[in-house]
């Protein structure tokens, strides 16, 4: 493992990889990594010969200064996982080489905070889009920087941020890159928690409770077969901001919805039916406030 700080170290080391024609995937992330960040280092790390994982907190992406200041930042526990990782893999893949690139935002945005803007249509105009303003376009430009350096074969991105992936999807569009896109699944804690940096500031309390939301998609996935789209929509949003009538919590806690859409699995249009999502299937989209956390999640309907 090569732990590179300069964009112009990156850019030769991947262009002299290129130059013998290895293939290379990348992993974009912000650190303070999991076990979700290091399954899509997993597959990097089998599927191409070599692997760039990226840790750089993109503050033109946060909408929200106080988010961005509390973002944590665990640079060392996390150059630990990635050797940790990569020495159980090594026989597994042994000749591949994994690059950590740990640039400064001098580094990315070396003339200071980029002017140019994305636009999405309509996958931007739902669900995070509204509630963060600018969000996507930010997590473009810094997405296509690393394009630019890294120069992947294949990019490995999560489906716990589904619109994320779509949003990729159409920026490839746009600039016509030839990297191939892989989503990957869901990892979740053992009581179904998907995980993220954030959950680790939820008190004990609401921990112990994060798990209900995805019980509930879990369940709604099984009322699909007998519920009307809306309907199940507004079920879902009821069930978990009644939760803590019927299931009475410490500490005046309970769920805030903020949004769950039923969408199309590429489009991201809302569905009226489940008919009109046969083509690419149905996906539901949630963001639930918890203990003044705000978790993301989702479940597949149909495939
Ligand atoms: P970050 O939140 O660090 O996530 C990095 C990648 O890990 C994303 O593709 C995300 O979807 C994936 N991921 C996070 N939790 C996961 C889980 N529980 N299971 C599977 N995958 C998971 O997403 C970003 O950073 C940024 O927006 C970035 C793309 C790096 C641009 O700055």
């Amino acid at each position: 493992m090569k732990q590179i700080t300069s964009a112009a170290d990156l850019q030769a080391a991947t262009t002299q990889a290129k130059s013998q024609q290895l293939t290379i995937g990348l992993v974009p992330t912000m650190g303070a990594l999991h076990q979700g960040h290091l399954s899509l280092v997993e597959r990097a790390l089998t599927e191409n010969q070599m692997a760039v994982v990226s840790i750089f907190v993109n503050p033109i992406q946060f909408n929200n200064q106080d988010d961005l200041a509390r973002y944590p930042r665990t640079l060392e526990a996390d150059l630990q996982l990635l050797a940790d990782l990569e020495h159980r893999l090594s026989t597994l893949a042994p000749t591949v080489q994994l690059l950590v690139f740990t640039p400064t935002v001098k580094e990315i945005y070396p003339d200071g905070t980029p002017t140019e803007v994305y636009h999405f249509g309509p996958i931007e105009q739902v669900m995070e889009g509204p509630q963060r303003p600018g969000h996507f376009s930010g997590v473009a430009t810094v997405v296509r920087r690393l394009f630019d350096l890294a120069q992947p074969t294949r990019a490995y991105f999560g489906e716990k941020d589904f619109q994320q992936i779509a949003i990729i999807r159409s920026l490839l569009d746009q600039i016509h890159y030839p990297i191939e896109l892989i989503p990957c699944p869901i990892v979740r804690a053992d009581d179904g928690l998907a995980l993220s940096s954030r959950n680790a500031r939820l008190s004990p309390a609401a921990r112990a409770l994060a798990p209900a939301i995805y019980a509930t998609l879990q369940q709604a996935t099984e009322m699909a077969a007998y519920e009307e789209v809306d309907d199940l929509r507004q079920w879902v949003l009821d069930t978990l901001a009644s939760y803590h009538l019927i299931n009475p919590q410490p500490d005046g806690l309970c769920f805030q919805p903020e949004y769950f859409d039923i969408v199309d699995a590429l489009t991201l249009q809302p569905i009226a039916s489940w008919d009109e999502a046969s083509a690419h299937g149905a996906v539901g989209c949630i963001a639930v406030w918890l203990d003044g956390v705000r978790l993301i999640d989702m479940v597949k309907f149909t495939d």
